[in-house]
């Protein structure tokens, strides 16, 4: 019986170091340098602890296996690039909960002061995507940070949310940028965000227009 149970218990101790050693090799990888082991393994991030999101650091920017859980998805829908993106940059849907999608589309007879034409179909394809790819179900980190800062809250403006307001509350940010006819207004995301469309928001990639 002792036997046996010696067996187990070496049996474990090995796997166990089995285990270290292949993290630790594994921690040495191109693609997860800058990481320490017990990060990578469970996806930690340091800096995301201290509430701000200078977590940007280099390392995997253009790891694309980590696209889904970096960066928020490209718009891919057709209908609602058509539909919803005659007047503006069609934002993604993970920038608001699926509660503020479904308050927009509710009111689009006045939509913002304008009037939205839709057809019914149209609506609901564009409802059922916008609902499906909502903040709520992402794991991207800014979508993280969108709800979290929401604490329920349906606003109807990706602008009123106050992770998003926070973040342009920033001293570097000179105070006539939003007014600037090459920016219009707040809403226009793309304006500043070289690289919106394709849901990257990190401000390495920001350029204020003159
Ligand atoms: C006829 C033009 C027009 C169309 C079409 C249109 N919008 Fe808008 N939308 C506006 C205007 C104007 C604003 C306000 C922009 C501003 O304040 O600078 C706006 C703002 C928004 C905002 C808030 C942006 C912010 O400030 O955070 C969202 C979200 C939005 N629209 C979603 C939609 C959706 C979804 C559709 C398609 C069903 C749509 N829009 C179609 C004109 C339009
Ligand atoms: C006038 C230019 C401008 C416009 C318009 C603008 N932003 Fe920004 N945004 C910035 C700047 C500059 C920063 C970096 C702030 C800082 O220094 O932390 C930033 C930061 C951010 C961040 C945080 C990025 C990071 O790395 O921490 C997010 C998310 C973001 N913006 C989303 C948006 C969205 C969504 C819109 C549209 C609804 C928008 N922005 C419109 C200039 C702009």
């Amino acid at each position: 019986m002792n036997q046996v149970r010696n067996a187990v218990v070496f049996l474990v101790a090995l796997l166990l170091l089995a285990n270290v050693a292949f993290n630790l090799a594994w921690a040495d990888h191109d693609e997860h340098k800058g990481k320490k082991w017990y990060q990578k393994i469970f996806d930690w991030d340091d800096n995301d602890h201290n509430g701000d999101d200078d977590e940007d650091s280099d390392d995997d920017r253009n790891n694309s296996k980590h696209h889904g859980e970096r960066y928020l998805n490209p718009v891919n829908n057709p209908t609602y690039q058509e539909q919803c993106g005659g007047c503006h940059f069609v934002y993604q849907p993970e920038l608001l909960p699926s509660g503020s999608w479904e308050k927009i589309l509710a009111r689009l007879d006045d939509h913002f002061g304008e009037e939205v034409d839709l057809d019914a179909e149209s609506k609901e394809i564009i409802a059922e995507y916008l609902r499906a790819n909502a903040a709520e179900y992402s794991s991207a980190k800014r979508a993280v940070k969108i709800m979290r800062s929401l604490r329920g809250q349906t606003p109807m403006r990706i602008t009123d949310v106050p992770y998003i307001r926070h973040k342009h509350e920033d001293d570097d940010i000179p105070p006539d940028a939003f007014q600037r006819e090459s920016v219009g207004s707040f809403s226009n995301c793309v304006a500043c965000h070289t690289t919106a469309e394709k849901g990257i928001y990190d401000d390495d990639f920001v350029k204020i227009p003159k």
